[in-house]
Formats: C-alpha cells, sequence, structure tokens
C-alpha cells in the first residue's frame, strides 16, 4: 500500500513550464520566442554578460528582427529599488518581454521587471508579507523567458521573484503565476564554468528545495514524485560536480534536478529551512544556499519525528544501504546524513559565520514570522516564536 493507498487521491492542480532542456539550446533562441514581442529586455547576470553572452542572444535576436537592450547591473539578493528603476528604463525603451539569464538573482531580477514596466508603486508592494497590502501583477505582466545559468535556485520553473529591500535589510517573494516563465530554457553548458563553491551553495539549494517540499503539508501526488526524484539526482551527483566541474552528465543531471525541484516548490512552496535562511540571507547578505545549509540539520533534528515515514523516506534516499532498519532508526538518521552530505560538498557553515549573533535572533525570528509565515505554517512540525528562537540560537 502506498502513501495514497488508503485515503485515496485528494484534489490537485500540476504543471510545468515550457522547457527547453538540453546542451546548446541556448543557440536556439531565436526559434523559441517568435510571437513573443517586438523588443527584447535582457537581464542577465554580470559575469555571463562580460563572457560574451547577453551579446550573442542579442544578435541571435537580431536575426529575427527582435530588437534588445541589455541590463547587467544586477547584484546578488537584487534590490527592490533597483528594479524599480530598471523597469522605468525598459518601459521608456519600449521593450515588451523579458529574458532574464543568469542564477537566481537575475530571474528574480528579471520577473521584478516583467511585473514592474507596467506595475505601479514599487515591486517591493508585491511581495507576499502581512505588514502590507499587497499588489498584485496584472495582466500586462511582460512574458518572461528563464536561462538559469546555475543549477539550484529552480528559479526558471517557479512563479517567485525574492527581493530585497536594503531599506528594511529585509528580502520578501513575489508570488503570482504571471511571472511563470513561458519558457526555460535549461542548457547544462551554460553551467561548466561553475566555481566549486558556488556548484555546492546552489545545488543544495536545488536538494533543500527537494526535500522542503516533500516534507510539506501540501505535498500533493505530483510535488512528492517530482521531490523524490530531485533528491535522488542530487545526492548522486552534487559531490561530482563539486569535485569535478567538468563532469557534464553530472552537470546535466544536476541542472535537471534544479528545474524538477523548482517545480515542486512552484506549487507548494517550501518549509522552515528558508523560511529562517531568507531572513539572515537578507540581514547579512550571505548567499542563498549557503544560509540554508547552515540550518538545515538543525531544522531536521526538531522536525524528524513529525512525520517519521517522509523522513525514513529521506534517509533511504540518501542512504539505501539502511533500507533494512526499523521506520524510526531511518527517520532519526535523517539530520546525520544531510550533515554528510554537506561535509561531502565541503559547505559546513554557521550563522554565525555570516555575522550573526544572538542579539540577531529576534529580529530574524521577527522577519521569519512575518515574510514566510506562509511557509512556516507548511512545515510537519508544528513551532512556536520561542522555538524559532531556540532552532537560530543553535545554529550560531
Ligand atoms: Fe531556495
Amino acid at each position: 500500500m502506498n502513501r495514497y493507498g488508503n485515503g485515496g487521491i485528494s484534489l490537485f492542480t500540476c504543471f510545468l513550464p515550457k522547457v527547453e532542456f538540453g546542451a546548446g539550446k541556448v543557440n536556439h533562441i531565436a526559434d523559441y520566442v517568435k510571437g513573443m514581442g517586438t523588443k527584447a529586455v535582457i537581464a542577465i547576470d554580470p559575469y555571463m554578460h562580460s563572457i560574451g553572452l547577453g551579446d550573442r542572444i542579442a544578435s541571435q535576436l537580431k536575426k529575427v528582427f527582435i530588437e534588445s537592450v541589455i541590463f547587467s547591473d544586477i547584484e546578488p539578493n537584487p534590490s527592490c529599488f533597483k528594479v524599480d528603476e530598471m523597469a522605468k528604463r525598459a518601459k521608456a525603451e519600449q521593450c515588451d518581454f523579458v529574458i532574464a539569464i543568469g542564477g537566481g538573482s537575475a530571474i528574480d531580477f528579471g520577473k521584478g521587471l516583467a511585473v514592474m514596466v507596467n506595475g505601479r508603486g514599487s515591486s517591493w508592494d508585491y511581495t507576499e508579507r502581512n505588514d502590507h497590502e499587497v499588489l498584485r501583477p496584472g495582466s500586462d505582466t511582460l512574458p518572461l523567458i528563464a536561462i538559469p545559468t546555475t543549477s539550484g535556485t529552480g528559479s526558471e520553473s517557479t512563479p517567485f521573484s525574492v527581493l530585497n529591500n536594503p531599506a528594511l535589510k529585509e528580502k520578501s517573494t513575489i508570488v503570482n503565476e504571471r511571472i511563470f516563465p513561458r519558457i526555460a530554457i535549461v542548457d547544462p553548458e551554460l553551467m561548466i564554468s561553475m566555481p566549486s563553491k558556488i556548484t555546492a551553495s546552489t545545488g543544495f539549494d536545488a536538494f533543500a528545495h527537494a526535500l522542503e517540499s516533500f516534507i510539506s503539508l501540501k505535498a500533493n501526488p505530483f510535488t512528492t514524485m517530482v521531490s523524490k526524484e530531485a533528491m535522488s539526482i542530487v545526492v548522486r551527483n552534487l559531490p561530482e560536480a563539486v569535485a569535478n566541474g567538468g563532469n557534464v552528465k553530472a552537470r546535466e543531471n544536476l541542472a535537471w534536478a534544479s528545474t524538477l525541484a523548482g517545480a515542486a516548490i512552484a506549487h507548494i512552496g517550501v518549509t522552515l529551512p528558508h523560511s529562517l535562511a531568507q531572513p539572515v540571507g537578507g540581514m547579512f547578505g550571505v548567499p542563498h544556499g549557503d544560509s540554508i545549509a547552515a540550518c538545515m540539520v538543525n531544522v531536521l533534528e526538531v522536525s524528524w519525528q513529525s512525520d517519521l515515514e517522509k523522513f525514513a523516506a529521506i534517509s533511504t534516499i540518501i542512504d539505501p544501504s539502511i533500507s533494512s532498519l526499523t521506520l524510526r532508526q531511518r527517520a532519526e538518521k535523517c539530520p546525520e546524513l544531510v550533515s554528510r552530505l554537506l561535509s561531502d560538498i565541503n559547505l559546513h557553515v554557521k550563522f554565525s559565520t555570516f555575522g550573526m549573533t544572538e542579539n540577531d535572533i529576534d529580529k530574524a525570528t521577527s522577519i521569519a514570522l512575518t515574510g514566510y509565515y506562509f511557509d512556516i505554517e507548511c512545515h510537519p512540525k508544528k513551532v512556536t516564536r520561542e522555538e524559532i528562537r531556540q532552532i537560530y540560537k543553535a545554529c550560531l
């Protein structure tokens, strides 16, 4: 009897973006963009622009009579105010669709542009928070093509745009189907040059998306299938990609896992590890995957008893040799096995590594409960404000 055997399958929706997957796919972008518009704003990671990718794509677009402007001044953890400023320029340029190229930051930036070219107020007003009235992207939101150059954020297959508000030192997320990419061009060749440290950080982010969507109280048969597959692929390929970045097969597999894990969180979001990591990321400008690595094991330690079946399944995916242990024994091993994965990819960090101290715990807790309450509610272990404080303390 499987997990759904007793109670049947509840109502749910499932979807994927149109994905053009494979080495060299980006060279065919002109075929994919036909009919999307006449002038593209290309939001591209500065490094990828410096090696000529932005100009290469612009010249391909020109062959099908599509003009473009390139914005490459995109920082990690993109600022909502920068999005607002660049959206005004894109509007003045009469851009009518967006091509976002890079890691999560560039794609999130591009999604912000898609909303704000015809939007009102600030992109921050569109983020999901319970301390302001949330504006919703209109039908005039620009269509978007996402081209990831890292494998981890899964932003190419999500309707999320994570933005940073430097005035508040907080990050929040626009969540809306209108920013779901029309097409995701996932070309593993673009990821070969990713340094080992970024491979580890972004790859662990993909693992976290898969794990968190798997344990989510909102998980459905589609996300469960996708999450398990993504976790399995990451565990089997990430250590190799970190050690040997030129391994094309490992890169391909991770690119697919990242897109899958993104599709899982696109449906149901994440849970407690992301909810605790994002505030620290905003406060200290930490790489996203590093901030999740800093709290994942501690969250698992307080959570595994909340759903023995699921945490046991995660342990068995990571280490199939433990399948003969009891359900409880396997579930209990989950934090240790994830910690071992972090060792294998040389990504053992604490929140104190980024400068966080006990004095910052109250602020981080408040941000988590304000900006990430909807993900906290989906975590299988219910946590109080005090329990969140205690987890932060343990992560220092
Ligand atoms: Fe993430």
